[in-house]
């Protein structure tokens, strides 16, 4: 797609939503597409692939910067969540961004803001719905805001936060947001951990633990090809996970990819999903699995 692309020094930072919209409403105005990756900071090569991933389906790319203080539940890790605004515009502008959205927490939750996204059935019914109460509530709802804000013709997540992806298709469905949502498979690093901003928490030898959670998921994956059964095949990963070092296990599960129902066997298609402890870091991670004909 033809379009000159910004100097480095040319990309724009918004804090307010009028502002984010007015530069949206010309960019429409002029024929472009725009599109949307929604992130909270602390940049890795994971959310670069969703910019580099929308580069090539639209004219102007946006990336959200807010950590959203409504998906984190009080004792969770929102005073500490990694925060590195300059390297991450650095980075944003390196990859030719056009604009970086840094709304504030006031900005987006004025005084009087009740207003919140549900999104029920089975995709938060289990999983990290009931191991972060509230969470994907607190996530449908910024995503709306902000989709609404920008009014993207394309926005991208990353399969990394499976359970998440699939919230947001079903809510923009749902609630008819004329938006495309573009999926990005997860970026590893050459050991296979899934790159999350939460494994700056870690220490060298945590993360040499960390490296071994996709490969349990991948041996239980292996598994339930050979006709292990769902329960069977998560239960041993949860065990293998905690004898190595793993301080808890939230959960191993094997799920209907599109509704995330859980399964009893792979009969067809599958996913994996995972979500473990070290101290107080979190993990998650999941794998495609498909029964083997
Ligand atoms: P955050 O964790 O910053 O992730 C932003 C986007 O990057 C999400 O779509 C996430 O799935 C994707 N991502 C993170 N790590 C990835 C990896 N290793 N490979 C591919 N994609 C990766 O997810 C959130 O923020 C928030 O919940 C948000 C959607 C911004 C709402 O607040």
């Amino acid at each position: 797609m033809a379009y000159p692309k910004p100097a480095p020094d040319q990309m724009l930072i918004e804090q307010s939503p009028a502002g984010l919209r007015r530069w949206c409403a010309a960019r429409r105005r002029a024929g472009e597409r725009i599109g949307l990756v929604p992130t909270m900071g602390a940049l890795h090569e994971g959310h670069l692939a969703l910019v580099t991933a929308l580069h090539a389906a639209v004219d102007r790319v946006i990336v959200s910067i807010f950590v959203n203080p409504t998906q984190f539940a009080p004792g969770e890790d929102y005073a500490r969540y990694p925060r590195s605004e300059d390297s991450d515009l650095e980075k944003l502008r390196a990859l030719g961004v056009d604009l970086a959205y840094m709304p504030t927490p006031d900005v987006m939750y004025p005084t009087g803001f009740t207003t919140e996204i549900a999104v029920g059935g089975p995709l938060t019914q289990g999983l990290d719905a009931t191991a972060r109460p509230g969470h994907f509530t607190g996530v449908a709802t910024v995503v709306a805001k902000l989709l609404l804000q920008a009014m993207p013709d394309v926005a991208a997540f990353g399969e990394k936060d499976y359970q998440q992806l699939q919230i947001i298709r079903r809510m923009a469905a749902d609630l008819d947001l004329p938006v495309e949502i573009l999926p990005v498979k997860t970026v590893r690093d050459n050991q296979g951990l899934a790159l999350s901003s939460r494994n700056a928490y870690l220490t060298p030898a945590e993360r040499d633990l960390a490296r071994q959670l996709n490969k349990i998921l991948a041996s239980a994956a292996a598994e339930l090809q050979s006709g292990a059964s769902g329960r069977e095949a998560c239960a041993r990963a949860e065990a293998k996970l905690l004898a190595i070092g793993f301080t808890g296990v939230d959960y191993v599960a094997l799920a209907d990819p599109d509704s995330l129902a859980p399964l009893e066997s792979l009969t067809a298609k599958g996913r994996i999903l995972a979500a473990a402890r070290i101290g107080k870091t979190r993990l998650i991670d999941n794998l495609a699995v498909e029964a083997s004909r």
